[in-house]
C-alpha cells in the first residue's frame, strides 16, 4: 500500500485489488445488471452443454447461474478474480456441495496456469482493470481449448463504463474500455478470429474464435 502524504494529512492509496476488497460485502446490492441484457450477451455467446468456462474478474459470481443454466451440470465453471473477498461471498452464494461443478480461485490472470484448457473465458465488466490489455488478451488467448472462445462483455455501452470509473476511487479511475475495434485487433493478434463486435449505446460484446 502506497503513502501519499497530502498537507499534513496521510492518505492510504489503495490496490485495485484493496478497492474490490473493500465493495465485497456491498457489492451485490451496489452492482445492478439489467438481467434482460444479461440474458441477450449470453445468447449471443451461445455456450454449448457440458462446456468448460473460465469466469475471469467474476466478483462475488453475478454471471454463475446464466452459465450454469447453458452448460447444465455436465459442464464446468471456474470463477477466477484477484479480490479474494468477492469469492468470499460467491463461495456463500454457490456453495460446493450444492455446485460441485464450480470452483473459485484466487489469482490474477497474467499468473493463472489450469491444467485444463476452456472452451469459452468470459471478461465481465472486468477488462477495463487489466494493466496490459493486449498482453492479457494473449495470455487468455493462450488458456483456450481448439475453437475456444474469448468473450469481453459489458452490459453498458463503452463511454458510460468509461465516465463510471473517472468518478471512482484513484486505483480504478484509469481504467479504460478500450474501442471494439482496438479489442478486435489485439484479438487478432493473439491468433483469434473475431466474430462479434457490439460497441453501442447498449451494450459492449466482443467474442473471438480460436482459429
Ligand atoms: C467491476 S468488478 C466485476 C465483477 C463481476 N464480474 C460483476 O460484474 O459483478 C471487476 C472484478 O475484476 C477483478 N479483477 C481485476 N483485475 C483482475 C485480474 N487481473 N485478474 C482477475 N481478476 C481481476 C476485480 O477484483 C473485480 O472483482
Amino acid at each position: 500500500m502506497k503513502h501519499i502524504k497530502q498537507r499534513n494529512v496521510i492518505k492510504l492509496a489503495l490496490t485495485q485489488r484493496e478497492f474490490f476488497n473493500s465493495l465485497a460485502s456491498e457489492w451485490d446490492n451496489r452492482a445492478r445488471h439489467d438481467p434482460s441484457k444479461l440474458a441477450e450477451i449470453i445468447n449471443l455467446i451461445n455456450f454449448s452443454k457440458g462446456a468448460n468456462v473460465l469466469d475471469v474478474g467474476c466478483g462475488t459470481g453475478v454471471l454463475i447461474p446464466y452459465i450454469i443454466e447453458k452448460i447444465g451440470y455436465s459442464g464446468r465453471i471456474v470463477g477466477l478474480d484477484i479480490a479474494e473477498k468477492m469469492l468470499e461471498k460467491a463461495r456463500q452464494k454457490f456453495p460446493h456441495q450444492n455446485f460441485p461443478n464450480v470452483d473459485f480461485v484466487v489469482g490474477d490472470i497474467m499468473n493463472y496456469n489450469p491444467r485444463l484448457f476452456f472452451d469459452y473465458i468470459v471478461c465481465y465488466s472486468s477488462f477495463p482493470h487489466f494493466p496490459d490489455k493486449k498482453n492479457s488478451i494473449k495470455k487468455m488467448a493462450s488458456l483456450l481449448d481448439s475453437e475456444g472462445k474469448l468473450i469481453i462483455c459489458h452490459s453498458e455501452s463503452r463511454q458510460k463504463i468509461n465516465s463510471l470509473h473517472q468518478s471512482l476511487d484513484k486505483s480504478v479511475s484509469s481504467d479504460i474500455l478500450p474501442s471494439g475495434m482496438q479489442v478486435s485487433a489485439y484479438m487478432q493478434s493473439a491468433g483469434l478470429k473475431v466474430e462479434t463486435v457490439i460497441d453501442d449505446e447498449e451494450k459492449y460484446v466482443i467474442i473471438g474464435a480460436k482459429l
